[in-house]
């Protein structure tokens, strides 16, 4: 039998927006390689079933597994975003840990792994995805499947200090130890890993750069995702009515974010209005546009978030507005890609400022979305993944408004030879370590990975 690739993430193609980068980066990769995407369905059902539904999609075969409004509220909403997702993008003080979220957790993977027995074969390659899934290798372990397991975290791997306040770490390392490769985003990641192992006393680093634990080898590198940069450019349909109308001499400065706390969103806001406030007559006058779509809006910090921006665009507007001129428009209603790729080509400043961010692939999509002759430039965090490549773009603290507001006003003054470097580079980074090399250099990884001799570390 010849090898498939299977795919498992929480979000498959095809249900809700919003999406989030995962989603379009596994629809590329499932659409260019083929294989299986097995992931949850859109709507929650009062009994979950026992097996997957089969949904065939598009180049590649889809399976979905039910989940009841109890696991929704537990592994989804509950342990998945209120523990792990703060856990991870430094909020812990935003943590809500609850024994019976933990155990809907265990439960929901537990199940899957049942459900996959029935699907898999020999020799499938099977590739997990994102924080919903931690333990998944370990139940499939179990229950005697010994494919090679890989994953990926698409999000910043906890910090050791910040470890401390999750009741059970020691099981995220013993999670980690079924899996043939652990793939993370960026090398900062893998030095959080790092620490989170030398910290848990039945684990080593062995001297190849791989982790023992347990009686399990690990493979752990850092594979930074990409995009489909043909794609997300020929999405840019410039035959059809602008999304976005400015007037005469307006630049556009433009941010799409799912609603979330790890965006920096306030902080930006912020830093736009630190460049309205610093503007002299030589700044040229922009509009800043935020798209950003409400997501997991049941979870209280997600209200908070959107109460705080509504709050601060009213009060921009209101000091900074003219009758016929509104400083920033905030929506939060969900654009689709060919209506962001177009906006972003239309805007002379792309903000990209998460406080953390696992990668960020808006960062990247605003430079392959850019006219090469006339690009815009891209402000981007310093503590976004993406940063760790992207450095040709205008690098700011997002914490702190006036760097974000001097480097808006940078971006609108540079001269075009300079734009056009910076975006060369870039560009250049972003073909080279696009999704398809990211596909092909995990996978690789992980049909090599395998059990090595006993070489301990030697300190
Ligand atoms: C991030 C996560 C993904 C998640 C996406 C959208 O990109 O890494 O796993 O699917 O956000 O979040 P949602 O909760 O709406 O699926």
């Amino acid at each position: 039998m010849s090898e498939r690739l299977v795919v498992v993430s929480n979000r498959v193609a095809g249900d809700r927006p919003p999406a989030g980068g995962l989603v379009f980066a596994l629809h590329d990769c499932l659409t260019a390689n083929g294989g299986v995407w097995i992931g949850s369905a859109a709507e929650t059902v009062a009994s979950p079933a026992d097996k997957l539904h089969h949904a065939p999609a598009q180049g590649y075969d889809r399976y979905l597994f039910d989940l009841s409004q109890i696991d929704h509220d537990r592994f989804y909403l509950g342990y998945s975003n209120s523990v792990l997702w703060p856990l991870c993008h430094g909020r812990t003080d935003l943590m809500d840990l609850r024994e019976d979220h933990f155990n809907g957790y265990l439960d929901v993977n537990a199940r899957l792994a049942d459900q996959m027995k029935d699907v898999l074969q020999q020799d499938d390659l099977i590739w997990i995805h994102d924080y919903h899934f931690f333990p998944l290798a370990r139940e499939l372990r179990k229950r005697g499947i010994t494919n090679r397991i890989g994953f990926f975290l698409h999000i910043p791997f906890p910090a050791g200090h910040d470890l401390l306040a999750l009741s059970h770490a020691s099981d995220l390392i013993d999670w980690i130890g079924a899996y043939d490769l652990v793939g993370l985003q960026s090398e900062r990641d893998v030095a959080q890993l790092l620490q989170a192992v030398r910290d848990h006393p039945e684990t080593e680093i062995l001297r190849t750069g791989q982790l023992r634990v347990g009686d399990r080898v690990v493979n752990l590198r850092a594979f930074p995702i990409g995009i489909d940069v043909n794609s997300f450019r020929d999405d840019i349909d410039m035959s059809t009515d602008a999304p976005v109308h400015l007037g005469q001499d307006e630049k556009l400065v433009f941010g799409v974010d799912r609603l979330d706390y790890s965006k920096g969103l306030p902080q930006r806001f912020d830093g736009f209005e630190h460049y309205l406030e610093h503007r002299d007559a030589d700044t040229p006058s922009a509009t800043f546009l935020q798209v950003a779509p409400i997501s997991r809006g049941e979870v209280a910090a997600y209200q908070d978030i959107r109460a705080t921006l509504e709050q601060k665009a009213g009060a921009i507007n209101g000091a900074h507005g003219t009758p016929d001129w509104m400083p920033i428009r905030y929506i939060s209603q969900p654009m689709v890609r060919a209506s962001v790729a177009r906006t972003m080509r239309l805007a002379s400043v792309g903000l990209v400022t998460p406080l953390i961010d696992g990668m960020n692939l808006v960062a990247k999509e605003f430079v392959a979305a850019q006219d090469p002759e006339d690009p815009g430039v891209l402000v981007l965090s310093k503590l976004a993944g993406a940063a760790e490549q992207m450095d040709a773009a205008l690098l700011v603290n997002p914490y702190d408004p006036s760097q974000i507001g001097g480097a808006i006003r940078t971006a609108l003054t540079l001269p075009l030879e300079e734009r056009r470097a910076r975006h060369a580079t870039l560009l250049a980074g972003i073909e080279s370590q696009d999704i398809h090399w990211w596909t092909r250099t995990y996978l690789e990884n992980l049909r090599r990975s395998q059990m090595v001799p006993d070489v301990r570390m030697t300190a």
